[in-house]
């Protein structure tokens, strides 16, 4: 059974997807939820679905302790869903090929520092682009700019608002990620960390 840590800072329905994908099954199961806010609708749905819980300070996050407790998990894969602190440095190293974040826009457009959320639609709107989606990806010590596992398009409509668009965007993203984190558990990738740059091979 693999074991998922997953971090998240908002409402969570990326982490309830994955919970719901992975079900009662043998294949893997969260095992942590971290998150950075005391009042996030992810630690509400948390309790409920009776998934340990660790609501994290700056100074915590940061620390050496941090990384310790998450060690002993030993988890398979650390899942950034919706998690809006840069990850530190420290813990890449540690998980290297092992986190995987997802980004609702079509990287390397759309990302780094501030794109999140509902800038990163607007954005996406303000530019005129037709066509928007997902991307799923390793993290590295840069926002946004780890190897690329898999992406995901929709269409971008001309009445579309950022909530509109959202929308879209989270339909692709609770079907393409439990199942891209599956793919990466059983191919081994996450846990031998031979995924190559597309540019490079
Ligand atoms: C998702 O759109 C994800 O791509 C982004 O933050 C959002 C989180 O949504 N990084 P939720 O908390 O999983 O509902």
């Amino acid at each position: 059974m693999h074991t998922l840590i997953v971090f998240a800072s908002g409402q969570g329905s990326n982490a309830r997807a994955i919970h719901e994908y992975f079900g009662r099954g043998q294949q893997a199961r969260i095992g942590l939820i971290v998150c950075n806010r005391a009042d996030a609708g992810v630690l509400t749905w948390a309790q409920h679905a009776e998934i340990p819980t660790w609501v994290v300070d700056r100074q915590t996050f940061m620390s050496e302790d941090f990384l310790r407790q998450l060690q002993t998990y030993q988890p398979s894969l650390i899942v950034l869903a919706g998690f809006l602190w840069k990850i530190p440095d420290a813990l890449v190293a540690i998980f290297r090929n092992k986190i995987v974040n997802i980004h609702p826009a079509l990287l390397p457009d759309f990302g780094g520092k501030g794109m999140y959320g509902a800038h990163v639609h607007r954005a996406v709107i303000e530019a005129g682009k037709k066509e928007s989606g997902i991307t799923i990806h390793y993290v590295d010590e840069v926002y946004d700019s780890g190897d690329i596992i898999m992406q995901a398009r929709c269409p971008v409509h001309p009445d579309d608002d950022d909530l509109t668009l959202a929308g879209r965007i989270h339909g692709l993203e609770h079907f393409f990620f439990p199942r891209t984190l599956e793919y990466l558990l059983q191919t081994g990738f996450a846990a031998s960390g031979q995924y190559t740059k597309a540019s490079s091979v």
